[in-house]
């Protein structure tokens, strides 16, 4: 299988930056993943061997770097959750070197968009040499790590040229949840059963389509929020936790704002010191659970002088919350909160003049260790 490429693809057409021209192609990056693996009568388009390699494993090892780790951190809950198979992500980059004590069976998911990160790689080798089943997921047909694996799945995320990854995020999330469900069907699980992907994808696309038709009112409130500001936070619980960091990511490799992505219970052991008047603290608050908890946690750095911003799924909203996040299945929160937080790095990168596209000192894909 070759990824289709056309003119379309790789050409800027009217957008200034292919950062903001990649965000805004995300409701079709998912409406391309329900094409490519869920069919309209139901079921899901995974290779059988897969799911019977998978079926037999005992863990599920999610390696990955960057922006691909973080969409790891979403999808091992996804996988526990819908395929009952324990997943844990881990750092390429130092799982490589000191290597956990395995399960019995254990199956390697690989993440990648370029697929030729040279720290996924080393994991790559070093678990075939044992012997390990391996799987990756790139967004490159073709890629060393689609070449040398024993299964691939391709993201059909398209060409991702902005060096800050946004589409191919999103896109590892939703192809991860298509193999969850696969596995959670193959293992004959209610949840599994239920849970109707190919519904819940479209209407994360047409949650992401009202977002990035709002961007407006982001470049508002980056306006009055990231200007003259050296340290901002991204905070969350649960399904959050993991978005806060991809947020703060993003918000600093583009903007040059140093930004950290906390638990937001965690906070106040030690960073709030680092809360002064108008930092900016953003919270994400998706979760039923811990939506109050959060709000406190938030409350208490405004007490602290902090500028707080909040983002926040429809259900949960109130008249003060900053920005509303249509409602989704819970467990692809991410999709949707992930918008915001990339177009915020965006208008800030841009309000400072910054090359959005090629921020220094990074590298789109990075083949050394
Ligand atoms: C580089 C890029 C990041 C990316 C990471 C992992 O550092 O700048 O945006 O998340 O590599 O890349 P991969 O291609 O393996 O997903």
């Amino acid at each position: 299988f070759t990824a289709k490429l056309d003119a379309a693809d790789i050409s800027k057409g009217t957008y200034p930056y292919y950062m903001l021209k990649e965000i805004d192609e995300q409701p079709a990056v998912m409406r391309r993943v329900v094409d490519a693996y869920l069919p309209a009568d139901g079921s899901v388009a995974v290779n059988q061997s897969l799911l019977q390699a998978l079926d037999q494993a005992d863990k599920l090892y999610i390696v990955a770097a960057g922006t691909s780790y973080h969409a790891g951190l979403v999808g091992a809950r996804i996988f526990e959750e819908m395929a009952g198979l324990p997943a844990e992500a881990y750092l390429a980059s130092e799982f490589g070197y000191h290597m956990p004590l395995l399960a019995k069976h254990p199956l390697f998911l690989l993440l990648s968009q370029s697929g030729e990160t040279a720290d996924s790689r080393e994991v790559l080798v070093n678990v075939k040499k044992q012997g390990y089943p391996v799987l990756t997921m790139t967004n490159t047909a073709g890629s060393t790590l689609s070449r040398e694996a024993d299964y691939t799945m391709l993201l059909h995320a398209g060409p991702e040229i902005a060096v800050a990854s946004t589409k191919a995020y999103t896109a590892q999330i939703a192809v991860q949840a298509v193999l969850a469900k696969a596995l959670g069907v193959f293992r004959k699980r209610e949840v599994a059963k239920d849970f109707d992907l190919r519904h819940d994808l479209s209407i994360a696309a047409a949650g992401m389509q009202t977002l990035v038709d709002e961007k407006e009112q982001v470049k508002n409130l980056v306006a009055q929020y990231i200007p003259n500001q050296q340290h901002a936070f991204y905070i969350g619980r649960g399904e959050d936790y993991p978005l806060s960091l991809e947020a703060a990511l993003k918000l600093k490799e583009v903007s040059y704002v140093h930004t950290e992505g906390f638990a937001a219970g965690e906070l106040k052991h030690g960073t709030i010191a680092l809360i002064e008047e108008d930092t900016p603290v953003m919270a994400f608050i998706t979760d039923d659970v811990t939506a109050a908890h959060t709000r406190s946690n938030l409350q208490e750095t405004e007490a602290r002088g902090a500028h707080t911003m909040t983002i926040v799924s429809e259900h949960l909203a109130q008249p003060t919350d900053n920005i509303v996040l249509p409602d989704i299945n819970p467990l692809l929160s991410a999709l949707v909160g992930i918008i915001p937080a990339q177009l915020i790095a965006y208008y800030a990168a841009l309000g400072k003049k910054l090359d959005v596209d090629k921020p220094r000192n990074l590298a789109k894909s990075v083949t050394v260790e």
